[in-house]
């Protein structure tokens, strides 16, 4: 079994993606790491340590400890808190991915995984259909730490021999944990403003069309990499990963065949200008043939299950409907 640690394990990915690797690997032998004491309940069934990125030495003693072998390091910012801080950005997302690699590398880990995104595309990449080999221009500090972040573990594989593994991961829609600070939030807000509200406010416009997966998708795709045998997965760089893409107006017309009758506004804001310098869309056929990739959620699927899962939720939470 691989001794895992995952640092950002309280984000969005680590909330689902720490329960996924424990039922696969035992409780024991996955290390959440959260940077505050903030991890709920969820994290607490198996190890767990504040761990800061930003300090070598404590993600030294933590590799050490628990005798890790593999990293998933998930702690970052997304695109809109990176544009409200750029430096804050580059800190967490480069200094801290330099931290964890060297930290891998001196203490003999094998394995490491690390989200890239549809952020490290730019306005010259095509538009639809982005292929594997798109210009990788961005023009956003979370695209900047993307590319950067991609090349950096590239060269971690090439120098040292680090396995590092990276998917292009699009928008991510959960039912268990809320995004924080991306531009593709919006895809999660709408189902809780109009199961408790019956209306919401989208802050990109109704025609704005971006790469998204559902959840489950994410972490298949994610444990399917990682277990590739090496020759299946020749890449270190970025992976592009794709599922469904959909229009906000879209996305809001398929909850309405759920839920008829609630009202969405279309309030584009900042947001929008970082929504139009990404592709619509991109291929993943070099997943699909390398590893065999295979999403299982469309659109209809995925909004049922949201549906599904959230309206019980809220409903005995006596927060809406
Ligand atoms: N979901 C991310 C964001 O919106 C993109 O990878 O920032």
């Amino acid at each position: 079994m691989p001794r895992v640690l995952v640092t950002g394990s309280a984000g969005q990915i680590g909330t689902e993606l720490v329960p996924h690797l424990r039922s696969l690997y035992g409780k024991d032998n996955v290390v959440a790491a959260i940077h505050k004491a903030s991890g709920g309940p969820s994290l607490r069934d198996g190890p767990l340590v504040t761990l800061d990125t930003g300090d070598s030495a404590a993600i030294d003693g933590a590799i050490r400890e628990f005798n890790v072998d593999t990293i998933y390091h998930l702690a970052a910012l997304l695109s809109a808190t990176g544009e409200n801080d750029p430096q804050l950005a580059w800190r967490v997302n480069i200094d801290g991915l330099r931290n964890v690699l060297e930290a891998a590398r001196k203490n003999g880990v094998r394995k490491l995984f690390w989200p890239s995104s549809i952020g490290a595309f730019g306005p010259d990449a095509p538009r639809t259909n982005a292929p594997q080999n798109s210009p990788l221009n961005p023009t956003t500090m979370y695209g900047v730490t993307k590319v950067a972040g991609e090349l950096l573990c590239n060269y971690y594989f090439v120098k040292y021999g680090l396995d590092v593994r990276i998917l292009r991961y699009p928008g991510l829609i959960s039912n268990v944990a809320p995004p924080g600070g991306g531009t593709t939030d919006y895809a999660v807000e709408i189902f809780y403003a109009v199961l408790q509200k019956g209306s919401y406010v989208c802050f990109l416009r109704e025609d704005t069309v971006l790469p998204m997966m559902y959840m489950p998708d994410a972490l298949k795709a994610t444990v399917m990499l990682m277990e590739a045998e090496p020759k299946k997965a020749p890449r270190h760089l970025g992976y592009n990963l794709a599922a469904i893409s959909f229009s906000a107006g879209e996305l809001a017309a398929e909850i309405r065949t759920h839920i008829p009758g609630f009202t969405v506004t279309y309030s584009p804001d900042q947001r929008q200008k970082i929504a139009d310098s990404w592709p619509m869309s991109i291929d993943d056929s070099e997943a699909r043939r390398d590893w065999g990739w295979k999403h299982d959620y469309d659109l209809q699927r995925m909004v049922a299950d949201m549906l599904a899962k959230l309206r019980p939720r809220l409903t005995s939470e006596g927060k809406g409907v």
